[in-house]
C-alpha cells in the first residue's frame, strides 16, 4: 500500500477549537520526550510513574530487566491478576455501582428502532457473573494456573465474563476471531495445546445466524485426526437455534454450567507474576504458520493503564466506545482490559456497522452519548458512501476523542470524520500499533493536557518512554520524508514477552534485521516516514503481509491455502489496492497439467479459501489464472513484479528474473480481468 499512501510532507496543521490554549510546541514535546527516553533510568522512571497508579499485590524488586535482550522482563518480582485489576479493584475504589459494559446485540426491533437486546453490567454486576463462571471452570473442569484455553466467539459479554474468569484462575486464552475457518481454528486450539474451546451456537451477522458449533466440531474433529483431545466444548446459546449437533459429556451448555453455582460462588484471584502469560493471540506473518504472539500481565496493564489515560484521555465520566472486535488485539486491549482496569464504561456490540441501518453506530453514539470513539479506517470508508443526514439527524456532540486504528488513514477520510462526526472539534490521530506491541505506540497525548497540531493521516509522535525510528535497509537513520523500516529502539511494558514456545522464531522475526552496532531493535514490519517536524507516518507493511479491511493475513498462508487445493501447484498472492477494504488478495495461480481455468474453477478456489482460512480472505479475492509466476533464477517468487504490473508501474530492476514470459503472463492475466 505504500505506493499509494498520499501523504502530505508539511501538513495542515489543524487544532481543535477547544484546544486553542493548549498546544506543545513541538520542540517542547521533543524535549520532554527526549527526556523520557535518555536512558534506562528515565525509561524506568516514566513506567514505573504509571505502575504505581495500578494496583499490585506485590511491588517489583525492579521495573526493567534487560539482562537478557530480546527477553525484556517488566516490573520484575511483581505480582497482579488482571481480573482483579478490572474488578475487585475497581468495586473497591467506589466503582461497585459504576456501568461497567454496555452491550447491544444485533437484531433490532424494526418499529421502533431498537435493539431487541441490550445488556448493561456494573462492576459488580461483572465481579460477580465472572467468579460463577471461575468457579465452574476450576470446579468441574479442573482448569487451573497456566492452562490455554481457546475461545471462538461472537461479540458477547460472555466472551468478555470468560476472559476475565480465566485471568482469574491464573490461566490464559487464545482467541481466535470468529471469522476464521475450522482447519484454522483446529491449529491454533493444537498449537496453544488447548483441552478447553469456549463457543456458541452461532453468531448474528447482517441479519443471518451463522452457525459456530459445528465449524467447532469440524475444527474438534481435524484436532482428533491429528492426535489432539479437546474434552470439551463450552457452548453459549446465543440464537436458540434448533438442531445443533450435540455430544454429550464433551459439549457442555454455557448456562447449565453455571446453573448450580451460587450466586455469591467467590474466586480468589491468583496472584501473578508480571511476566506470566496473560494471553496469546495468533497473527500472520510472512511464513504459512501463525505466530502466537504472547502477552504478558504486569507489564501489559502498564502499558494499557498509560495508553489510556494518554491517548484517550480517560475520566471518570466518559463513556467510551471501540468498535473492534474482541477476536483481534484491539478488542483485548482497548474494549476489555484497559477500559475496564481504568473505571471506564466501555460498550460492545454485536454485528456490523451498516446493519440494519447504516446509521447503526451514530445511533448508538447518540443514544449513550459516547465521550471517546475508537474506529478503523476501513469502516469510515465503507460508512461514508452514505448521505450526510444519516449523520445530520443524530447528536453527535458529545464526541470529544476519535482515534482511527489498524491502517494508514487517507487524509480524505480524516478530514470527512473530523468534520461530520467531530464537528471540527474532536482530538483524532491515527494510532499506530500492532498485535506484538500490546498496547497503542503512537498518538497526540490528550492525557498530558496539551495536543499537537492535528495532521490529516499522520500517526503522531511515539510515546513518551518509547523510541522509535525510521532506518534505511543498513539501519542508518532515514532524512525527515525518506521512506524507511519502522523500528521500536527501546522496550515498552505491554511488548509480546516472546512467541509461543518458540523463542527462537521470536528472535528471527523481530530482533535480527537491524542489529546494528549490537543495539536491539524491534522490526515492526512496516514502511514508514517522520516528517520534518517529527510527525511519524507509517505507510503499510514492508514484508509479505496484506492488510484486508485492517484485518492482517500473510500472503504465504494463502498461497499455502491453495496449494492445498488438488487442482493447484503453484501460487503468487500480493495486495491489490481497494477502495474500502483498503486492499485486497490478488492470487496469481498456476493449474495442474490438464486443467483448464474457468468461472466454476475461479469460485471453486474461491470455496476453498473461504473453507481454509476464513471469509475475511475470501470474501474479494481476486483469482488470476496463469501459466507460471515470475521466479528469480534462485527460485523466490518476485512478487515486486506482481504489484508493478496491477499497480501500473514500473518494473524496476529485472535482472534475476528468470523467465521474462512470466511477466507478460501476468499482464495477460491481468488485462484480462480490467
Ligand atoms: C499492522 C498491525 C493493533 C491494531 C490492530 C492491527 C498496521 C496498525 C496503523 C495505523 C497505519 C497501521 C501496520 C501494523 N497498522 N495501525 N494507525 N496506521 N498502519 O493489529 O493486526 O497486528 O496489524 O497494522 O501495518 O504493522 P495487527
Amino acid at each position: 500500500m505504500a505506493e499509494e499512501r498520499i501523504y502530505e510532507e508539511f501538513g495542515q496543521y489543524i487544532v481543535p477549537s477547544s484546544w486553542k490554549d493548549k498546544v506543545w510546541d513541538i520542540k517542547e514535546y521533543q524535549r520532554f520526550h527526549e527526556n523520557t527516553i535518555k536512558d534506562k533510568k528515565a525509561i524506568e522512571n516514566w513506567w514505573e510513574k504509571w505502575a504505581n497508579k495500578l494496583f499490585w499485590f506485590k511491588k517489583w524488586d525492579r521495573v526493567l530487566d534487560d539482562s537478557n535482550p530480546p527477553f525484556y522482563k517488566w516490573f520484575v518480582g511483581a505480582e497482579t491478576n488482571l481480573s482483579y485489576l478490572c474488578l475487585d479493584w475497581q468495586i473497591e475504589q467506589g466503582r461497585k455501582n459504576k456501568l461497567a459494559l454496555i452491550w447491544e446485540g444485533e437484531p433490532y426491533d424494526e418499529t421502533v428502532k431498537k435493539p431487541k437486546e441490550l445488556k448493561k453490567f456494573t462492576y459488580y454486576d461483572l465481579y460477580q457473573q465472572t467468579n460463577r463462571i471461575a468457579y465452574a471452570l476450576r470446579e468441574k473442569l479442573g482448569v487451573k494456573k497456566d492452562e490455554i484455553l481457546t475461545f471462538y466467539m461472537p461479540m458477547i459479554p460472555e466472551l468478555l465474563l470468560y476472559m476475565l474468569a480465566v485471568q482469574r484462575l491464573g490461566a490464559s486464552h487464545s482467541i481466535v476471531y470468529s471469522g476464521f475457518s475450522a482447519l484454522a481454528l483446529a491449529e491454533r486450539a493444537i498449537a496453544a495445546g488447548s483441552r478447553i474451546i469456549v463457543t456458541a451456537d452461532a453468531l448474528y451477522r447482517r441479519g443471518k445466524v451463522k452457525p459456530l458449533k459445528e465449524i467447532v466440531d469440524e475444527a474438534v474433529n481435524i484436532c482428533e485426526k491429528r492426535g489432539h483431545n479437546i474434552e470439551h466444548v463450552i457452548v453459549v446459546n446465543r440464537t436458540d437455534r434448533p438442531g445443533i449437533p450435540w455430544k454429550e459429556i464433551k459439549d457442555i451448555w454455557h448456562h447449565e454450567f453455571i446453573k448450580d453455582i451460587p450466586e455469591n460462588a467467590r474466586i480468589e484471584p491468583e496472584r501473578l507474576k508480571s511476566d506470566s502469560i496473560s494471553y496469546i493471540l495468533y497473527t500472520s506473518g510472512t511464513t504459512g504458520k501463525p505466530k502466537g504472539v504472547q502477552h504478558s500481565i504486569g507489564g501489559y496493564a502498564v502499558g494499557l493503564c498509560a495508553t489510556m489515560k494518554l491517548i484517550f484521555d480517560i475520566n471518570e465520566e466518559d463513556i467510551y466506545w471501540c468498535v473492534a472486535d474482541i477476536g483481534w488485539v484491539t478488542g483485548h486491549s482497548y474494549i476489555v482490559y484497559g477500559p475496564l482496569m481504568t473505571g471506564t464504561t466501555t460498550i460492545m456490540y454485536e454485528g456490523a456497522p451498516d446493519y440494519p441501518w447504516p446509521d447503526r453506530w451514530w445511533d448508538i453514539i447518540e443514544r449513550y452519548a459516547v465521550t471517546v470513539f475508537y474506529t478503523t479506517p476501513t469502516a469510515i470508508r465503507m460508512l461514508m458512501k452514505f448521505p450526510l443526514d444519516l449523520i445530520k439527524k443524530h447528536d453527535l456532540s458529545t464526541l470529544r476523542i476519535i482515534h482511527s486504528v489498524g491502517e494508514p488513514i487517507n487524509p480524505k477520510v480524516f478530514h470527512w470524520y473530523f468534520k461530520n462526526l467531530g464537528r471540527e472539534d474532536v482530538v483524532a490521530t491515527s494510532t499506530w500499533w500492532m498485535t506484538e506491541t500490546g498496547q497503542i505506540l503512537t498518538g497526540h497525548f490528550p492525557g498530558l493536557g496539551k495536543i499537537f497540531p492535528l495532521k490529516p493521516g499522520t500517526n503522531g509522535f511515539p510515546l513518551p518512554g518509547v523510541k522509535m525510528e525510521v532506518l534505511d535497509v543498513d539501519g542508518n537513520p532515514c532524512n525527515p520524508g525518506e521512506r524507511g523500516y519502522l523500528v521500536i529502539s527501546t522496550p515498552w511494558p505491554s511488548m509480546l514477552t516472546t512467541l509461543y514456545q518458540d523463542p527462537e522464531r521470536y528472535i528471527d522475526v523481530y530482533w535480527s534485521k537491524f542489529t546494528k552496532n549490537k543495539q536491539w531493535r524491534f522490526y515492526t514490519g512496516d514502511y514508514a516516514v517522520k516528517d520534518q517536524d517529527g510527525y511519524l507516518w507509517v505507510l503499510g507493511r514492508a514484508d509479505d503481509v496484506l492488510k484486508v479491511a485492517g484485518h492482517r493475513v500473510g500472503t504465504a498462508e494463502i498461497e499455502s491455502a491453495m496449494l492445498m487445493h488438488p487442482t493447484v501447484v503453484e501460487s503468487a498472492c500480493i495486495g491489490k489496492p481497494h477502495k474500502l477494504k483498503g486492499e485486497v488478495p490478488c492470487i496469481f495461480t498456476v493449474l495442474k497439467q490438464g486443467v483448464s481455468p474457468s468461472p466454476e474453477l475461479e469460485t471453486e478456489l474461491k470455496l476453498h479459501l473461504r473453507k481454509t482460512i476464513g471469509p475475511i480472505v475470501a470474501s474479494d479475492a481476486i483469482i488470476l489464472f496463469v501459466e507460471t509466476v515470475p521466479k528469480t533464477r534462485s527460485g523466490k517468487i518476485m512478487r515486486r513484479l506482481l504489484k508493478a504490473v496491477i499497480t501500473g508501474q514500473k518494473l524496476g530492476d529485472i535482472t534475476t528474473l528468470e523467465d521474462p514470459t512470466a511477466v507478460k503472463e501476468a499482464e495477460r492475466a491481468y488485462q484480462y480481468l480490467k
